[in-house]
Parts: C-alpha cells; structure tokens; sequence
C-alpha cells in the first residue's frame, strides 16, 4: 500500500489540491506568457527575474516602450536609464495585471536598500508610474528588502501614503518581527536560500522535517497567528515540492514555473499541514523591535544565516539591476 502522502485521487492537480488548503498560489515570474495555465493569483516579479525576461525576445516591445518613455521624459543619458528601468518594471507588472486577478510585486532598487528616504520615493515614483496606466495602488506590491531601513520605509509607505508593501530577502525571526510591527501587507521569507545555506554548511541534506527555511516560515506563522498580526506571510525562494507541502496551508505561496509545471503534472494529495488553531499553544512570547534599531540589529546579527544570505541577496539583485540598466542604456544609445 502507498503512504498517506503519495495517495492518489482522482481528477484535481497538486496545484489544485494545494489551492484547497487555502494557500495562495502566486507564480515568482516575469515570464507572464508562461503563467496563464496555473491560474495564479498574484505574481511576483525581482530584478534577476525581469533580467531574464527582458532579453525574450516577445517582449522587446515592452522593452521599446519603456526606453522611448526614457527619451521623452529624461534630459541627460543616466536620467532617461533610470526613467526607462522603472517603466520598465511597470509595463512587466501592467502586462501581468492583465493575467492574474490580484497584485503583483516589483521591487525597489536593490542598490538602495540602505536608504530608507529614497526607498520611499523610489516607491511612490513606481506607484505614480502604475497610477498613470490606470493601475490601482491596491493592485500593487512594493517589494523592498527587509533591513532596518527598508522595514521603516515600508512603515511610512503603508501608514502615511497607503502604498502595500511585500519585505523580501526575509531570512530572519528578527526581520519578520519587524514588519509585522510596522504593518507591512506581506514577507516574503527566502526558505530555499536558508536551506542552502545549511546545506553547504554542514554538508547534511535536509527533508521538509529539518529543513531550516521550513522550520523558520512555521516559526513566523505560529507567531502572527497567536498575536493576531494580519501581515500576510508568503513563502518564497522554494527549493522542491517537499517544502511546499510541508507549509500547505500557509497565506502564500510564491512558486517558480518549474515547481508550478511540477505541481500541475501531479495527483499527488497535499493534506493541510499548518492549522490556525495550534497557533495558541505553539506561538512564542511577543516581542518588539520597531522602535529599537540597535536591539534590531544586534539580533539580526546573531543569525549567522540570515546576515550572509541577506548581504549576498542585495548583492545578487543590484548586480542583476546594474546589467538591466547595462542593458536599456546600450538600447538608449543605439
Ligand atoms: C521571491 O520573492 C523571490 O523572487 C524568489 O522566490 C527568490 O527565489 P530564489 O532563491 O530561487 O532566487
């Protein structure tokens, strides 16, 4: 007889049957051609994956679009490559919003995750761009990297200009803490980063049981729950299906076209495995870091992963971003 696990039903996907849990399922993509047939709810977007899309040749029109928008509303040549990336990012983002019912995510400049006032325009520079194609805020995400001044950015967006904001390269208690406090929209923890850290660590594989990325997001959900904190908690950066099913039932999912078409080709059952109801007993204490930066980021640094994969995953984004904007400034030359 087959375990529980591999039982087999009839007619519903694991796609289907993880969207039964109650887990929403959002496509981690700028490849928006490729999303349709997973009928996601939301879409999210960074620069290594805008990157990518953008040397498709499909999408060369919105490309095109976006450096005309730069020619016409920049002066010198590094004002209309600024111009043109953010237009850029919106017509990926507006071309999604035309496929999936929700939002979609784009991130701020890697490069200013160390600076919260430009963070916050920078926001409000996008959210304007989207205004202008007739894109509601409410239908968009922010994404900025959870350091301290990102999470302040994010509080001053959501508070003060009702722009909703998703804090990515999450790899922390520390950091999750923090944006529930300052009442971001939704995390974005990096579980298959996390794991990969341990694994080239301390050389050991790890099953959905041990795996630290997994153990971490239902460490933040037992959290929110218990405290009663509505930030949406959406796990991304997943490795294989064994962590998926092992947080089905949490808020969000964001899941690359791979594990999507992994998922859609499979009957396999995915039971609920997070409950709400355990959150009581299996939530810790509650505890503050908003209004303490040095308390924040000593405790950050305390958590050798999460300071490691944060400072790489700037690094990877803002080289990415850099080629991007190699890239629009070789076409506003040409
Ligand atoms: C999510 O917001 C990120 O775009 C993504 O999940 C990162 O995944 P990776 O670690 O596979 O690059």
């Amino acid at each position: 007889m087959e375990p529980d696990s591999k039982k087999q039903n009839t007619g519903k996907t694991s796609l289907d049957n993880l969207k039964e849990t109650g887990t929403i399922v959002v496509a981690d993509t700028g490849d928006f051609e490729e999303i349709e047939k997973y009928s996601p709810q939301d879409a999210t977007t960074n620069p290594t994956l805008l990157l990518a899309a953008s040397k498709k040749e499909s999408y060369q029109p919105l490309m095109n679009t976006a450096i005309e928008y730069g020619k016409k509303n920049g002066s010198l040549l590094g004002e209309q490559v600024d111009i043109a990336m953010d237009k850029l990012f919106v017509e990926f983002g507006r071309s999604i919003l035309n496929i999936v019912p929700g939002r979609v995510s784009t991130e701020v400049d890697a490069r200013l995750s160390f600076n919260r006032k430009a963070t916050v325009t920078k926001a409000i520079n996008l959210i304007d761009l989207y205004e202008k194609e007739g894109v509601s805020k409410d239908r968009v995400l922010i994404k900025i990297g959870a350091t301290w001044e990102g999470i302040q950015a994010a509080k001053e967006l959501e508070s003060d200009h009702g722009i909703h904001t998703n804090l990515t390269l999450l790899f922390s208690f520390v950091q999750a803490v923090a944006c529930a406090e300052a009442g971001v929209t939704l995390i974005s923890p990096f579980i298959g980063r996390i794991m990969d850290f341990f694994k080239e660590k301390t050389g050991k594989t790890y099953t959905a049981n041990d795996d630290p990325g997994v153990l971490l997001v239902k460490r933040i959900y037992y959290y929110y729950k218990k405290h009663g904190y509505n930030t949406t908690i959406m796990g991304a950066s997943f490795r294989n299906i064994d962590e998926i099913k092992a947080l089905a039932g949490l808020d969000h999912v964001t899941l690359s076209l791979n594990l999507l078409d992994k998922l859609l080709s499979s009957k396999e059952e995915i039971p609920k495995q997070l409950n709400l109801k355990t959150a009581k007993d299996k939530g810790e204490s509650k505890i503050s870091f908003i209004n303490n930066e040095s308390k924040f980021r000593y405790d950050f640094n305390e958590d050798e992963a999460a300071v490691i994969k944060m400072a790489e995953g700037i690094r990877k984004f803002a080289k990415d971003a850099d080629m991007l904007q190699n890239l629009i400034e070789k076409k506003l030359s040409e």
